[in-house]
């Protein structure tokens, strides 16, 4: 595998720890849980983005450039993480978020405000690839170097940050003697997934990977996270291919719709804090957490299986939700 080879900037605290939750995996009944730690990446105050990032903004200091463009909903986590690795690459952070100019400024806005991010707001449902294009090409004119990532970093080099996750996570389980039958995430624009569903299918074979959608249909997600894992791939030189049959979401947990909390991710957050002062976000981790407890409750998995679970992160936006607890 090339992935030392490939260029990578240090924006993340690796390794995160995987620890048990035993206090939670009681309470669910189950023998063994674990906790794959990223929410502790340490990128302003963390999550998943940050491993995606050391590979995507390698690229954008490659190619010289001194601004950064991406895009989120207004709560978003990537978006608030790459303001925060621009800023300490000495590049201009510029966010088109897609929500419509908000009155208030709560949680990951603020973050975003307080990093220094450039604001446009574009309005709810937009083509948020050609609101990015045409910023792009607005600051091209005004003589800045922009570099433009897609929403997520759901690229296949930002795949690659999950693989080397999954081969920290190998790392670890050998350390501590310990067989995963099961991982359970968040999928929203399935980077994370497709990295790590590639990485542990090479390294810790046999392992269920189960990516709970938050947002996106199973099918459409299954053919991303495929082609984002086969791309990646190539990149990191693993002679694989992931077949949209490898790839297992489940997308009966979104409920409403992305960013809407269901009653069973909120009980799952709270249970999660009960316990073990596990702090999950009402986007991603609350509706994956509901997605594992609802996986138990169907005989999906069972009780004796060891399971991991990833925090990927993303409790700022809980700021946000204050009316939901
Ligand atoms: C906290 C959190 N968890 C999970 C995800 C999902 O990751 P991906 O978009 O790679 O599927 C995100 C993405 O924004 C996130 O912010």
């Amino acid at each position: 595998m090339r992935i030392g080879s490939l260029p990578r900037v240090r924006l993340a605290d690796l390794p995160t720890p995987l620890e048990e939750a035993p206090r939670l995996g009681e309470r669910l009944g189950l023998r063994r849980l674990f906790v794959k730690r990223d929410d502790n990446t340490g990128l302003a105050m963390g999550g998943n983005k940050a491993r995606k990032l050391e590979f995507v903004m390698a690229e954008a200091v490659r190619q010289g450039c001194d601004t950064v463009i991406t895009t989120g909903g207004l709560q978003s986590n990537h978006a608030r993480m790459t303001a925060a690795a621009a800023v300490r690459l000495g590049m201009r952070p510029v966010l088109v978020l897609d929500g419509g100019k908000p009155g208030r400024y709560p949680g990951n806005l603020l973050l975003d405000k307080v990093l220094g991010a450039e604001f446009e707001f574009v309005p709810k449902g937009s083509d948020v690839d050609l609101e990015m294009a045409k910023v792009a090409s607005r600051l091209k004119a005004g003589g800045a170097k922009p570099f433009v990532i897609p929403l997520g970093g759901s690229t296949p080099l930002g795949a690659v940050g999950y693989v080397n996750a999954a081969l920290e996570m190998a790392g670890q389980l050998v350390d501590m003697g310990m067989k995963i039958d099961h991982v359970f995430l968040a999928a929203g624009s399935g980077g994370t997934m497709a990295g790590l569903l590639l990485g542990l299918k090479a390294f810790v074979p046999g392992t269920k990977v189960w990516g709970i959608s938050v947002g996106k249909g199973s099918g459409r997600l299954r053919e991303v996270v495929a082609g984002l894992g086969t791309e990646a791939a190539s990149l990191v030189g693993l002679p694989l291919v992931v077949e949209p049959a490898d790839v297992l979401i489940d997308d009966s947990y979104v409920g409403d719709g992305y960013g809407i909390p269901t009653p069973e991710c909120v009980e799952a957050i709270r249970l999660a804090a009960a316990t073990d002062g596990l702090i999950l976000d009402p986007v991603y981790t609350g509706k994956a957490m509901a997605g594992l407890i609802g996986h138990l409750r169907d005989g999906l998995i069972r009780p004796d299986e060891n399971v991991v679970f990833v925090h990927t992160g993303g409790a700022p936006g809980l700021f946000a939700y204050e009316e939901w607890f």
